[in-house]
């Protein structure tokens, strides 16, 4: 068994009412819910974190690799474009993550194309709304698999 984090970064929370035309209508409760029972499907653990303030997103990351968690799926929002505080985090905790995004950020605005995780994630989803969370878990799932039968 091993162990996951979601983690979500600003305005996540307001998923399902925010831009629905960019972002969808699907909860990020739901979202949550739904990584819960594919994570315990695939016998992991999954425990969900948001928050707005990127203090608070770095110190989700150090406690993270204090507890030694496997694996991270990171939508870090508008951080993504700004943060090399959050992306020093996972430099300093080493635990592989993907990058994923509801929205395809390259088919958006210039600045929304530059991400400060991409190059150090091990893999990026972009713009397959809520589903995205789906394909990770899997992507996770077969990650930890095949690294545990190295
Ligand atoms: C986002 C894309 C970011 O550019 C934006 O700031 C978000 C959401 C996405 O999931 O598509 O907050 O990360």
């Amino acid at each position: 068994m091993s162990t996951f984090l979601l983690l979500n970064g600003p305005n996540l929370n307001l998923l399902g009412s925010r831009e629905p035309d960019v972002y969808g209508a699907t909860r990020l409760g739901d979202i949550e819910a739904r990584c819960q029972e594919l994570a315990s499907e695939h016998g992991h653990e999954l425990s969900s974190y948001q928050s707005n303030a990127e203090h608070d997103l770095i110190d989700r990351v150090q406690k993270a690799g204090e507890d030694g968690v496997d694996f991270i799926i990171f939508n870090p929002g508008a951080f993504t474009h700004t943060s090399i505080a959050l992306r020093d985090a996972f430099l300093a905790v080493a635990i592989p993550f993907i990058e994923i995004h509801l929205s395809n950020t390259f088919a958006r605005e210039e600045f929304r194309h530059h991400s400060y995780f991409s190059d150090i994630a091990l893999g990026c989803l972009f713009g397959f709304g809520a589903y995205g969370y789906e394909l990770a878990l899997h992507a996770a799932n077969r990650h930890i698999t095949n690294a545990e039968d190295k």
